[in-house]
């Protein structure tokens, strides 16, 4: 009979956490390695991944950058060190905000090459790699509630770039499906993180966000362990019936 732990977690599994050094990454590979998996932190800042080891004993990580395909196809040659790859979180993104009429070729360029080619071009390596002897595997895009509505805070080149990671979600599933590789992805709403907090800092919110009431459950911004725990169960064997889905972590917000 199965336990609790082989439905819900991830003994033996290999599994690449993208964005690591901070926030709802950092928070999803500390879930992930007391589920029991081997975790692979990767993040561009090699500073504060540094430290990751030490709080996840047995833990590997690598220096990256997303929005270069050379490094992304490194950081997967350092994976393969470890094993083959079984789940991959799909979390580094950066989210400066910038006025419409502002945002000119390179600032967009560089946006959609880390928010969307490189979550694009790690799936193009984890798949090609899970589907070998059929072993299959788990994909989670973190995405945003950006992706589904109109962006209230000058960042229209962000939620376009969120809305391109939802149809990589939805067509790579459909596509790989057949090689028991499921692909989801996770649309936090406003999380608690470092990140979030600067960027907002003296930034005029505009629109829902600013108004009470609007996330229905608890009034308040989420934790990064709420998109964690959502990851775990979209990485576990627990959600093996589950794919190509596009699932709202916000506390109700899209739907009040
Ligand atoms: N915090 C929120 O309110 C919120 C809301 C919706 C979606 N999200 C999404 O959740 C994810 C995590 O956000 P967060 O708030 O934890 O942000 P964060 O800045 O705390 O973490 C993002 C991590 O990505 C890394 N990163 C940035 N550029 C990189 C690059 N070029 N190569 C490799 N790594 C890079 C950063 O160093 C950082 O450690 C992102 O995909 C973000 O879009 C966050």
């Amino acid at each position: 009979m199965e336990d609790l732990a082989s439905i819900f977690g991830l003994n033996g599994k290999v599994a690449l956490v993208t964005g690591a050094a901070d926030g709802i990454g950092r928070e999803i590979a500390k879930l992930f390695h007391l589920a029991g998996a081997t975790v692979i932190g990767a993040d561009i800042n090699a500073a504060k991944l540094a430290s990751l080891p030490d709080e996840l004993p047995g833990a590997h990580i690598v220096t990256y950058d997303q929005g270069d395909p050379d490094s992304i196809a490194n950081l997967f040659e350092q994976v393969d060190l470890v094993g083959p790859i079984d789940v991959l979180i799909n979390c580094a993104a950066v989210y400066p905000f910038r006025k419409f009429e502002d945002v000119d070729s390179g600032f967009l360029d560089k946006m959609l090459a880390i928010n969307l080619r490189g979550p694009f071009q790690c799936v193009q390596h984890a798949v090609g790699r899970m589907k070998v002897g059929g072993r299959g595997g788990s994909i989670v895009n973190i995405s945003s509630v950006n992706s589904m509505r109109a962006c209230i805070f000058d960042n229209v080149h962000y939620g376009v770039g969120k809305a391109g990671v939802n149809n990589l979600t939805v067509s790579i599933a459909l596509e790989y499906a057949e090689h028991n590789i499921r692909v989801n992805s996770v649309l936090p709403g406003g999380v608690a993180t470092t990140h979030a907090a600067a960027e907002s800092d003296g930034y005029p919110l505009r629109g829902p966000f600013t108004q009470a009431g609007r996330i229905p459950l608890t009034g308040a911004a989420g934790k990064p362990e709420d998109i964690a725990r959502a990851c775990l169960f979209l990485s576990s064997d627990a959600s093996r019936y589950i794919t190509g889905q596009i699932i709202a972590v916000d506390g109700g917000f899209l739907i009040s």
